[in-house]
C-alpha cells in the first residue's frame, strides 16, 4: 500500500465535514485538489470511501474502517511527537488533563503549583462528569484523568491520591440539622436534589440506597455542584456532595452536614491513564507532582 499521510489527512477532513468544499477550506487547498487526493486513495485501496446520496456524501464501510485506523495512526504520531519533545527536555511538553467536576474545586490550585515548577509545559484542563471522562479515556483523548472510582471495563492504570468524603447536606434550618446519629431509613422521607445521570456522585448515592434496600425519593436534577448547593440552601431537598465542594458554605454556615449513620461515605480520588498509553515525561512529572507535593 502506497498511501501517504497527506492523503489520510485530506480523507479525515472530508470524513469529518462530509463535504469536499469545507474539508478543502479547512486544509487551505482547493476543492478539486482535495477530491483528487481522495480519488487517489480510493484507487490505491481499490475500494470506494464515500458514496453520494442526493446532495450528501456518506462514508462507506471501507471509509468507516479507514477512519478508525487513520485516527489511531494520527493519535500515535501525536504521541510520538510528545515523547520526542520530552526527550529534548521538559521544556516544551504539552499535557492534556481532564477532571471530574467536583475535583475542579482544587484542580486549579494543583495546576498552578505544577505550572510554577514547570512553566514551559502547556496545560489544558477539561472539566466534566464521570461518564464523559470514561469516554475520553476510551477515545485516548487525554494524557491524565482525575476522577472517582475508575471503571473496571477499561484497561487503566490508577492510583488514589486523595480521600474524597461524601456527605449529606441540608440547610441549617432543616429539622434534621443538629440531630445526632440519624438512622439511614429516616432519609427515605426526604427528597434529594440530584446530579445528572453520568455523574459519579449521583452513582454513589444511588448505589448506597440500593445496597441498603432503601427507596430514593428524587427531586430536581442539576448538572452543577454550585446549583445543587443553592437548591439545597433554598429547601428543595437534601443532597450528597463531596466535602471538597462545600468548604465555603460550611465556613459561612449556609449549609450543614447531617450526622447520618454510616456517613461520610469514604471515597478516593484517583489519577488515571490508559495502560497502553506511553506516558510522556510531562505526564510523568505531573503524576509525581500530584502524588508527592499536592497532598
Ligand atoms: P462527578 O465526579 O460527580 O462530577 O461525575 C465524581 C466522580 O468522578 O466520582
Amino acid at each position: 500500500m502506497h498511501i501517504t499521510f497527506r492523503q489520510l489527512k485530506v480523507f479525515e477532513a472530508v470524513a469529518h465535514h462530509l463535504s469536499y468544499t469545507r474539508a478543502a477550506e479547512s486544509l487551505h487547498m482547493t476543492q478539486p485538489a482535495a477530491s483528487m487526493q481522495v480519488k487517489q486513495l480510493e484507487s490505491q485501496l481499490e475500494l470506494p470511501l464515500f458514496e453520494q446520496l442526493g446532495k450528501k456524501i456518506y462514508l462507506t464501510e471501507a471509509g468507516e474502517e479507514l477512519l478508525h485506523y487513520s485516527s489511531a495512526i494520527f493519535g500515535q504520531l501525536e504521541e510520538l511527537e510528545e515523547v520526542l519533545e520530552g526527550m529534548r527536555g521538559l521544556n516544551r511538553g504539552r499535557l492534556r488533563i481532564a477532571v471530574a467536576s467536583t475535583i475542579n474545586y482544587f484542580a486549579p490550585r494543583v495546576l498552578a503549583g505544577f505550572n510554577r515548577r514547570y512553566p514551559n509545559i502547556t496545560l489544558s484542563l477539561e472539566v466534566t462528569n464521570r461518564e464523559m471522562l470514561m469516554r475520553m479515556l476510551e477515545a485516548n483523548e487525554k494524557d491524565i484523568v482525575l476522577m472517582g472510582q475508575p471503571p473496571e471495563s477499561l484497561d487503566l492504570d490508577h492510583e488514589p491520591f486523595m480521600e474524597n468524603p461524601l456527605v449529606m447536606i441540608a440547610p441549617p434550618e432543616h429539622p434534621l440539622a443538629g440531630e445526632k446519629k440519624i438512622p439511614i431509613v429516616r432519609l427515605e422521607q426526604e427528597a434529594f436534589v440530584m446530579r445528572e445521570p453520568g455523574s459519579g456522585t449521583r452513582l454513589a448515592l444511588e448505589r448506597y440506597f440500593q445496597e441498603h434496600e432503601l427507596t430514593l425519593k428524587t427531586g430536581m436534577e442539576m448538572t452543577r455542584n454550585e446549583a445543587i448547593k443553592l437548591a439545597v440552601r433554598s429547601g428543595m431537598g437534601l443532597s450528597l456532595v463531596s466535602t471538597h465542594s462545600i468548604e465555603l458554605e460550611l465556613e459561612t454556615g449556609r449549609l450543614v452536614v447531617l450526622d447520618v449513620e454510616g456517613f461520610p461515605l469514604m471515597r478516593h480520588w484517583y489519577i488515571v491513564h490508559r495502560k497502553d498509553k506511553r506516558m510522556t515525561p510531562a505526564a510523568r512529572a505531573f503524576m509525581t507532582y500530584l502524588l508527592t507535593e499536592a497532598q
